[in-house]
């Protein structure tokens, strides 16, 4: 996730603005930042990584000249965050420059046509080959606006790019398809920008860029086409009405809820990912006599879920290992054969790099799956895959979560190919399968929120939860019950269903709050005898189960129900959910703020 801000104006420089739009815009990301303007008919450009502020100080970005411009704050995907790799991105002549946030998937093909063809690049990015494509289509004698259409159906991927020329100097090119973009119009002035919050200030007449469309927009305002074929989109500027507060969340009232909210856009970035990263770490992966999944909090209970999917997709042993714990279970054992795959968002938790530095030292192979490109994770990582899930600004993991899962499962379709475990048709069912999964979380919300309110709302004064869940679904109860934990500071345990007879039954009373995770699969059958032995002492069963799953839901106080055909061993993603929800709703109803929970930090880089 990057931001990206544009402004034409009828006179005066445009800079100071495109500083105050980004910094409204940091929240997408925060790693480097850049600047193009037109002065003099001359493109010109300043950029390095680091936060606006300081980049915008450093480069003395405000004194830049010119009534046209671009700007861009960057979250890495692709290439490490500095100053060659920051926004904006140039043709070879310096004449055409490219803000963009997304993903272009086939990138490195578009590279290697242009390589042929005798263009030099400079960076890491995907971002790149845009203006050199647009270059090649104005060798044709097109205008900016077409040669940027036809160089976008060639990509694939998503993005919102702005593209500013010293060859057309009057005018802004945007587009869009699955990454934002908001057009703002003012007397004298238009804008584009991610968000609509970034042009708030300057005007309240708005028009939504949709999937597929192409603005080229001046001081007189916007025209929009369509990039498939070029037909005129008639659309009026809409009004806003809210305010500025509201809108830095995005009339989410809290972080937590707006990156709940996210996780349909986040997990379908997660499913982007570069192939070549993707077979490096199969190939690893394979080749491992044992291979650990080290990681704290919400990152564990990915892994979790992960040594399921590894086992039985791609019948891989793996052993998930809280971080603090790895160097005293395991250091003495890990060796030249070892594999350790540290799952970190931040990439920067301390108690994860010890045990990375300590495997490190005794010569095992370190990969890394972070979301934070350039993050201590990635320099010492043999090889990493990012989740692509945008920065996470809530301090409750959410968004990490469903994206970490999502790309593990990947890894194991990757590896169950690699290794012959499956037949093609399985492959094809398990491959379409992930794809379903952004979808499926989407009605998820769509459908479960107003329940979850109605439960939370019941459940508010409950002293003591239990999560459960059986085989995958432990690790979804397990993540469930953290959410909670952290943002309500409700007491609660969370255990394998068929755990909790050997102790932790004996916490049950009449109306203890039981929450099940059950979705339909090789557990089903004994998650119902798990709630049967819970309902028996009284417990309150709160269940989350397939639609229509009458067993479950005749057992149960509350239910949650869930849309069918959802392949028990994908089910963590979407059933992760409601509980999301319900850890949020409980923490409003109890007067807490879910962004700020008590005694916690988003990155806990201490011992
Ligand atoms: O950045 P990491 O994924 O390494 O962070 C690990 C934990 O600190 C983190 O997941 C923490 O438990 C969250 N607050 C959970 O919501």
């Amino acid at each position: 996730m990057c931001g990206i801000f544009g402004l034409i104006q009828r006179s005066g420089d445009v800079a100071p603005t495109i500083l105050e739009g980004l910094s409204r815009l940091e929240y997408r990301g925060y790693d480097s930042t850049g600047v193009a303007t037109i002065d003099n008919g001359i493109l010109k450009i300043r950029k390095d990584a680091g936060k606006i502020k300081d980049v915008a100080d450093r480069l003395h970005i405000a004194e830049m000249k010119g009534s046209i411009g671009i700007g861009h704050t960057r979250w890495a995907t692709h290439g490490a965050p500095n100053m060659i790799n920051a926004h904006p991105h140039t043709d070879q002549h310096g004449k055409i420059a490219v803000i963009h946030n997304g993903v272009i998937e086939n990138f490195l093909e578009l590279k290697q046509e242009l390589l042929d063809k005798g263009h030099n690049f400079v960076s890491k990015t995907d971002t790149e080959v845009i203006p050199h494509l647009i270059e090649e289509e104005m060798k044709g004698e097109v205008g900016l606006a077409e040669a940027t259409l036809r160089s976008l159906r060639r990509i694939k991927g998503s993005y919102a790019v702005c593209v500013l020329s010293s060859l057309e100097p009057n005018k802004i090119v945007c587009a869009r398809l699955e990454s934002p973009l908001v057009l703002g119009v003012s007397d004298g002035a238009t804008y584009c920008a991610s968000d609509a919050p970034a042009i708030r200030p300057y005007t309240n007449k708005v028009v939504y860029l949709r999937n597929g469309e192409l603005a080229t927009i001046d001081v007189n305002g916007y025209k929009i086409v369509k990039v498939a074929d070029g037909s005129v989109v008639e659309r009026a500027p809409e009004e806003i009405t809210w305010s500025i507060e509201m809108a830095e969340k995005q009339d989410f009232p809290h972080y937590m809820l707006k990156e709940i909210y996210e996780q349909p856009i986040s997990l379908r970035n997660s499913l982007r990912l570069q192939e070549k990263y993707m077979d490096l770490l199969t190939a690893f992966l394979d080749r491992g006599k044992e291979v650990f999944l080290v990681s704290a909090g919400t990152s564990q209970h990915s892994c979790i879920a992960g040594s399921y999917i590894f086992s039985q997709i791609a019948r891989l042993t793996t052993y998930p290992v809280v971080s603090s714990e790895f160097v005293e279970r395991y250091g003495s054992t890990v060796g030249i054969d070892s594999i350790i795959l540290a799952v970190s968002q931040s990439g920067e938790t301390y108690d994860t790099l010890k045990a990375v530095d300590h495997s490190r030292m005794r010569a095992a192979t370190v990969l890394g799956l972070t979301n934070t490109v350039g993050s201590t994770l990635t320099r010492v990582s043999r090889a990493y895959l990012i989740q692509q899930s945008g920065p996470e600004i809530g301090v409750a993991a959410t968004k990490t979560f469903t994206a970490q899962v999502l790309v593990l499962a990947q890894l194991a379709l990757r590896l169950a190919k690699l290794r012959g475990k499956l037949s093609q048709d399985e492959l094809d069912e398990y491959g379409a399968n992930l794809h379903k999964i952004p979808d499926l979380v989407e009605t998820v919300l769509e459908t479960t929120h107003e329940r979850v309110k109605e439960i939370a709302a019941r459940e508010k004064d409950s002293r003591l939860f239990l999560f459960l869940g059986r085989g995958i679904s432990s690790a979804t109860a397990m993540e469930g019950r953290l959410k909670l934990l952290e943002i309500t500071y409700v007491p609660s345990l969370a255990y394998p269903a068929g755990e909790s007879k050997h102790g932790p039954i004996s916490i049950i009373e009449k109306d203890t709050s039981c929450v099940f995770v059950c979705p339909r699969g090789e557990t089903h059958a004994e998650i119902i005898g798990s709630i049967m032995e819970m309902k028996a002492r009284g417990a309150r069963i709160i269940s989350i189960c397939e639609e229509e799953d009458t067993s479950i839901i005749g057992l149960s106080d509350e239910v949650i129900e869930m849309p069918k055909s959802i392949p028990e061993l994908l089910s963590p993603v979407p059933y992760i959910v409601p509980l999301q929800l319900l850890a949020y709703e409980l923490a409003i109803l109890k007067k807490l703020d879910p962004d700020k929970p008590r005694n916690l930090a988003k990155s806990v880089t201490v011992p």
